[in-house]
């Protein structure tokens, strides 16, 4: 049976939930076999003093089956109502069944599965930090609406549970048990169920409170002058975040404040009405395709060659103790790994150590790190101007200068040193990984392992795999990233790899923008209302007007050295990147001054001088023309990066884009947008863009191949 069904001497019954396959899933099979339970339940009442839920597996549930959530479309929505009816009407029968009944919580509980502990009266957790609850759904794009909402609204007020909603927090259980979604904390699984029996034979006649007569939602209590504000402020707040791309945080919020105001059973019907408006828009699909489909099939070893056996790196050197290679050191000894920082002399290789304290520091001082742990994490960094501690070694990463001169000395230098089967990488962020592996004499152990900043904040490494780099080496890489519990996604050497390519399109199409006479304000806003996660302006200080400049100037020498090759076209924001740092001299944020001014002590501003030196009355680019300018850039820059073969899968191109560089992820990312637009249409309108704007928005002939064929990525 999928859900066993116990009885002891007592008149206690346990069920225990351990569906066919390796997680608990509210599938068919669940609903069929919780829907045998609870019909015997009801006919066995008079023997039964209470119920007590687990699970068999290690998860306790792990929530809704996705398969059959992004397959449903308007078509079909009708078997999704009726099916998310009958899970609820379970749940109501149980937690209406005169008996006690508790969950006993053996593991993490998330989404649906967190919802089947909501519905009944006690709620008992292991005390144990791998474990995480909470409801998730917002994350793909959906909301809680097998009585997540309506239940923690009633539990916790609608205050208290909207951040937890529309964030989608995964707790602890102590935090669990700190906001009031749980009751109890249990040592280990015979104190878990002992505990629950307990409260079974203690509590023999217990209702929920939203069936007590009269029960009102207690900041809604009609109605508290103290939530008025909530109430007014709350959609505007939560449109600031979403900037109305994500319908699921205004629905979730819809639900939870229109349900605190009836009861418990209208409440869940409009909560239902609410998650399939979800379920069968495009923005859920994406989400779930990118976030969980791919996500899992690239964490899962999607990009690594097949029939290498994982080999686990203990010992990893880093060149260069600056701020990327401070942040990968603190990535491997966060994961157990020892970690050699090597730089020019002894202080700055302190240096990095030391930043590597401070973010240290900060885990403690968040209370999520012991002292103890804190200060063994320190002890696996080592600090050091000398190559000999580079002995035994199976990783070495560079990340000096961006200065190709001196990344082959170093590399040339710590490969002499390294272990003969060490695999070798560079940090770089533009410089293609086949010419660098000239450098060392065995270019198949040679890599590319692109990080971000902040590496300890950004979850994705780019691999870039040299020409000559070996499967056993691309292999030794993906492992090693995944043992930093990142996220890989592999790519073939070109110029500026995938993401920073595909970013450089954005910063650029940015600034054209800006030279059309387009308001600088608007180009910003615009962006941030697509789901960006910075405008493109803002990105370009970030990294350096000069930066931008010397990527570009390095590309068209590289070109021009190709014999017969035609010269590129010159992209209109080089004119204005030319003019900001020659005759304004603004570079950047470093600099204090770029496309923003950066008062001391104060918020960023647009500098006033764009306005003035470009902006036009007319510019004539509507405001559809300047979002769409900015995605579908990136979008058909991502195709032709596809069609020349750097990459190699979607999942790979649609994480990189929202992970790496900020695409919004309510597209799914660059390819999924491709698809959600449909790929027909998509080519339509980047021609019309091409026709209007520039042959850069020109799409590319695979993506024309598609559209005739009908396919998708
Ligand atoms: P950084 O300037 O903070 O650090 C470079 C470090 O290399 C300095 O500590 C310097 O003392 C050290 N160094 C210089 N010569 C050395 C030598 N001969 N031996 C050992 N160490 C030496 O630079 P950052 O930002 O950490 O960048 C490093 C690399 O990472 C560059 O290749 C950059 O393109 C790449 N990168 C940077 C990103 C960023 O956002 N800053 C993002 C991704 C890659």
């Amino acid at each position: 049976m999928s859900i066993r069904f116990e009885r002891d001497g007592d008149g206690i019954v346990t069920l225990t939930i351990d569906l066919p396959g390796s997680a608990n899933v509210m599938n068919a099979d669940y609903r069929a076999a919780m829907a045998a339970a609870v019909t015997r339940l009801e006919a066995e009442r008079e023997s039964v003093t209470g119920v007590v839920i687990t699970s068999g597996k290690k998860t306790f549930f792990a929530g809704a089956d996705l398969t059959e959530l992004v397959a449903v479309t308007d078509d079909n929505a009708g078997e999704f109502a009726a099916a998310l009816a009958a899970v609820k009407d379970q749940f109501r029968r149980l937690e209406r069944l005169g008996r006690p009944v508790v969950a006993a919580l053996n593991g993490s509980a998330l989404g649906g599965g967190f919802e089947i502990a909501l519905a009944c009266h006690r709620r008992i957790c292991l005390d144990d930090d791998t474990i995480r609850l909470g409801l998730p759904e917002v994350t793909l794009g959906l909301l809680p609406g097998a009585g997540g909402v309506t239940r923690s609204v009633r539990l916790l007020g609608v205050q208290a549970a909207l951040p937890l909603l529309t964030e989608g927090k995964r707790l602890r259980p102590a935090e669990a048990l700190a906001v009031g979604w749980i009751h109890e904390l249990a040592a280990d699984r015979a104190d878990l169920l002992a505990k629950a029996r307990a409260w079974v034979l203690a509590n023999p006649a217990v209702v929920q409170p939203w069936d007590v007569p009269g029960h009102r939602v207690a900041d809604l209590r009609p109605l508290d002058p103290a939530s008025y504000p909530l109430l007014a402020a709350a959609p505007a707040m939560l449109r600031k975040k979403t900037h109305g791309c994500y319908p699921a945080p205004e629905k979730i919020l819809a639900a939870a404040v229109e349900g605190a105001m009836v009861d418990v059973d209208t409440a869940l019907a409009v909560e239902s009405r609410y998650l399939v408006e979800l379920v069968t828009g495009q923005v859920a699909k994406n989400m779930i395709t990118t976030f969980w489909f791919q996500r899992n099939a690239l964490e899962a070893g999607g990009s690594r060659p097949a029939g290498v056996p994982r080999q686990a790196v203990a010992r990893v050197g880093v060149l260069g103790a600056g701020m990327m290679g401070a942040g990968i050191g603190y990535a491997a000894a966060t994961a157990g790994i020892e970690a050699v920082l090597k730089d020019v002399s002894a202080e700055a290789a302190e240096a990095g150590r030391a930043k590597v304290a401070a973010l240290l520091d900060e885990r403690v001082g968040a209370g999520r790190m012991s002292p103890e742990r804190r200060a063994e994490t320190l002890a696996r960094v080592t600090a050091t101007a000398s190559d000999t501690e580079l002995t035994g070694c199976d990783l070495i990463i560079e990340a000096v200068f961006e200065d190709r001169q001196l990344k082959n000395t170093v590399l040339a230098a710590a490969e002499a040193a390294a272990r003969p089967d060490a695999v070798i990488a560079s940090n770089t962020s533009t410089l293609p990984i086949t010419g660098l592996a000239e450098a060392v004499p065995d270019p198949a152990r040679f890599i590319g392992l692109h990080f971000f900043s902040p590496v300890h904040r950004m979850p994705l490494v780019e691999i870039i795999r040299g020409e000559k780099t070996s499967a056993e080496t691309l292999a030794r890489a993906f492992d090693f990233v995944r043992q930093i519990g990142k996220t890989p996604i592999v790519v073939n050497d070109s110029r500026g790899f995938y993401t920073s390519r595909t970013f450089g399109t954005y910063l650029t199409e940015g600034i054209a923008l800006l030279a059309e006479g387009v308001h600088p304000a608007l180009v910003e806003n615009v962006a941030r209302k697509a789901g960006m996660a910075v405008g493109p302006l803002a990105v370009c200080d970030e990294v350096t007007l000069t930066l931008a400049m010397r990527i570009r100037q390095q590309a068209l020498a590289d070109l021009a050295a190709q014999p017969g090759a035609a010269a590129a076209p010159e992209h209109p924001a080089y004119a204005v990147l030319d003019t900001m740092i020659s005759e304004y001299g603004r570079t950047g944020k470093a600099a204090g001054a770029g496309f923003y001014d950066y008062p001391a002590g104060g918020r960023k501003r647009l500098w006033p001088g764009l306005v003035e030196r470009w902006t036009t009355d007319d510019p004539g680019v509507s405001e559809r023309d300047v979002r769409d300018r900015l995605l579908f850039i990136q979008a058909v820059e991502t195709a032709r990066i596809f069609g020349e073969g750097v990459l190699t899968s979607a999942a790979d191109a649609n994480l990189g884009s929202i992970l790496g560089i900020g695409f919004a992820p309510w597209t799914g990312g660059t390819l999924q947008f491709i698809n959600s637009c449909g790929v027909a249409a998509f080519v339509e309108r980047a021609d019309h863009l091409a026709d209007t704007y520039g042959e850069r928005f020109r799409p590319p002939a695979l993506l024309r191949d598609m559209a005739t064929r009908n396919q998708s990525f």
